[in-house]
């Protein structure tokens, strides 16, 4: 279900049925690569049909050593390193001045697996197969390669291999707010990581003119939409392992939100970005369509706001009382977010205090990570309950397509049934781009749609 929502309202995410078609793993079928690398040991040392290039999962264990060639056939990411030597990416580069895509490290901080970037930047070939296992992983070749594949690795208990993934420098996926951390890295942006070596991972307006698609992730669909290469069975004990990716998601979204804005404001405080960055405010606000009457004609519409200031946009930060209030953190956040936004939605505000305000907001949010790495998300059982009367609560007459698009898709959280099945259909019609549209033409929000499904999820047992 939720696969195909996902395909229905980005119009570019068919990634699904087109990576079927894709022939499978055939050694032949690899670019040619050069091997023997410092930081990372590439994709192609995990390839070993006894290690993870099996061509048939085995059944019975957790690791099923075909997740290299299903990833291969399956996997958009194996494919972003391409990516830059598409059509699009060419015209990306005549656009902002550049002559190879491939070569520029700010695309190949999330087009390879970043820890390579910097060499990367210095080859016409690909040193690893796009976005590469290590890139969500972590770098193997410094520890974890070799004791990995020991017995003892394999047998530890749950417990201890945690201790195993931290010392050894192993990534721990299995912990839903680590894994959101690891792609809002790249599908949100990340300042640069000197302990890594990663560069600046930043999508900014510069490269979303030059006609970069935009980025909106949200992390329980990106989990639905990418094809799993690991055993999904794990999770059928837990019946709220998609919940937790949400909750997690969402905290995670905006403190990587908050991490590039503040890096965004020091280059601008250096004289080396743009100020405001566009990126950060609401497309739609710059990129509408006159019309009228116009739904900003709406006498709420710049509450707290003068008419033509810039809003700040909100994507990842939508629901933050919400996933807030699942997870039993603090409310407190949910008023220095609000401050936050008023404080941005002003051409006024320097980079200096804007710099200040997020670096504020990100360290509060990586303390809540913290937290909820070590003790869990666990969320109440009638956390249903919680989402919906929160959801309630809002305004929805005005809500930007951001806003309810956030909302529609955590309703996709609870909506099971046949009938709210359909409501989520009728909802999905009036969010949806267009064929042809990267982009919500003739937006207009649909507050009565919203708020009849919200009120009938509440009464619907
Ligand atoms: C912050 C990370 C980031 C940076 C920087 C970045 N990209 Fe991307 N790019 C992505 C992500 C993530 C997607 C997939 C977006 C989605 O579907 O949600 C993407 C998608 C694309 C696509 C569309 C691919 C397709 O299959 O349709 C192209 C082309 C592209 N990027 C080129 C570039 C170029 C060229 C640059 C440098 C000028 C660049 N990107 C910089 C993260 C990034
Ligand atoms: C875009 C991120 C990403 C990339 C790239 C990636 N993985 Fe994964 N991998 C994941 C996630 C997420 C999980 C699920 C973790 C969980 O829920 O326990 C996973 C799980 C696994 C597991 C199962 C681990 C377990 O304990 O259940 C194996 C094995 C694995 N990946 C191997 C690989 C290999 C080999 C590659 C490269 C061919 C690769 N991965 C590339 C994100 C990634
Ligand atoms: C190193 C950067 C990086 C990381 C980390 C990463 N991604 Fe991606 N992801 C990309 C890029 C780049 C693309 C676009 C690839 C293309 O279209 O060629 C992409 C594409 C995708 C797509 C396909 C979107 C579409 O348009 O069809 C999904 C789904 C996705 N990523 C989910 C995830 C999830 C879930 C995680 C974390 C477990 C993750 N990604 C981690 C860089 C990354
Ligand atoms: C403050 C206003 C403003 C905001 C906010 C803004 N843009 Fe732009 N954008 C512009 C201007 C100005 C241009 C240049 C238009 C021209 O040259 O005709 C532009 C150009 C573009 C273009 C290329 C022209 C086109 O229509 O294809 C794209 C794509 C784009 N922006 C995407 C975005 C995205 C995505 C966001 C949100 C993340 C965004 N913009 C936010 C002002 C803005």
């Amino acid at each position: 279900m939720l696969l195909w929502i996902v395909s229905f309202i980005f119009s570019h995410q068919d990634s699904f049925s087109r990576a079927q078609e894709k022939q499978p793993y055939k050694s032949s079928n690899l670019p040619k690569q050069e091997t023997n690398h410092p930081a990372i040991s590439t994709s192609a040392s995990c390839s070993g049909r006894g290690c993870h290039g099996g061509s048939e999962p085995v059944t019975g264990q957790i690791v099923q050593q075909n997740e290299f060639s299903s990833w291969l056939a399956h996997d958009k990411h194996a494919n972003a390193y391409q990516a830059l030597l598409s059509d699009r990416a060419k015209t990306m580069a005549k656009n902002l001045g550049i002559t190879e895509a491939h070569k520029d490290i700010r695309c190949l901080a999330c087009h390879t697996t970043p820890q390579i970037a910097r060499e990367q930047a210095k080859v016409d070939s690909p040193l690893d197969l796009g976005v590469g296992c290590e890139s969500c992983h972590g770098s193997a070749s410094s520890k974890w390669l070799g004791i990995h594949t020991t017995e003892a690795w394999k047998n530890s208990p749950i417990k201890e291999k945690k201790a195993l993934y931290e010392n050894e420098g192993m990534i721990y996926l299995g912990n839903p707010v680590v894994q959101t951390q690891v792609c809002v890295g790249c599908h949100v942006g990340a300042p640069e990581n000197t302990t890594t070596g990663i560069p600046a991972r930043d999508a900014n307006h510069d490269i979303m003119a030059a006609g970069h698609p935009r980025l909106t992730f949200e992390s329980l669909s990106y989990q639905a939409n990418m094809p799993p290469h690991w055993n999904t069975k794990k999770y059928s004990s837990n019946s709220n392992r998609d919940l937790e990716i949400w909750v997690a998601g969402q905290i995670a979204g905006l403190s990587a939100t908050m991490e590039l804005s503040s890096h965004r404001a020091q280059l601008a405080i250096n004289n080396s970005g743009a100020w405001p960055e566009f990126a950060e405010s609401s497309c739609i606000s710059c990129h509408a369509d006159f019309q009228q009457p116009s739904w900003r004609g709406n006498k709420n519409y710049y509450s707290g706001r003068k008419p033509g200031s810039l809003p700040f946009d909100s994507w990842t930060g939508v629901l933050l009382p919400e996933a807030l209030a699942i997870s039993g953190q603090d409310k407190q956040m949910t008023a220095l977010y609000s401050d936050f936004l008023k404080s941005r939605n002003s051409f006024l505000t320097s980079p200096k205090q804007a710099k200040a305000a997020s670096d504020i907001l990100a360290s509060q949010l990586q303390k809540i990570q913290k937290e909820l790495i070590v003790n869990g998300i666990n969320p109440p059982k009638e956390w249903r309950k919680l989402l919906l009367d929160q959801l309630a609560r809002r305004d929805l007459e005005t809500a930007s397509w951001n806003e309810s698009t956030q909302i529609a898709l955590a309703l996709s959280l609870i909506s099971s049934k046949a009938n709210e099945q359909a409501n989520l259909q009728n909802l999905w019609e009036t969010l949806a781009f267009p064929s042809g549209y990267e982009s919500p033409k003739d937006y207009k929000p649909s507050s009565r749609i919203l708020q009849e499904f919200i009120q009938k999820l509440k009464t619907n047992k």
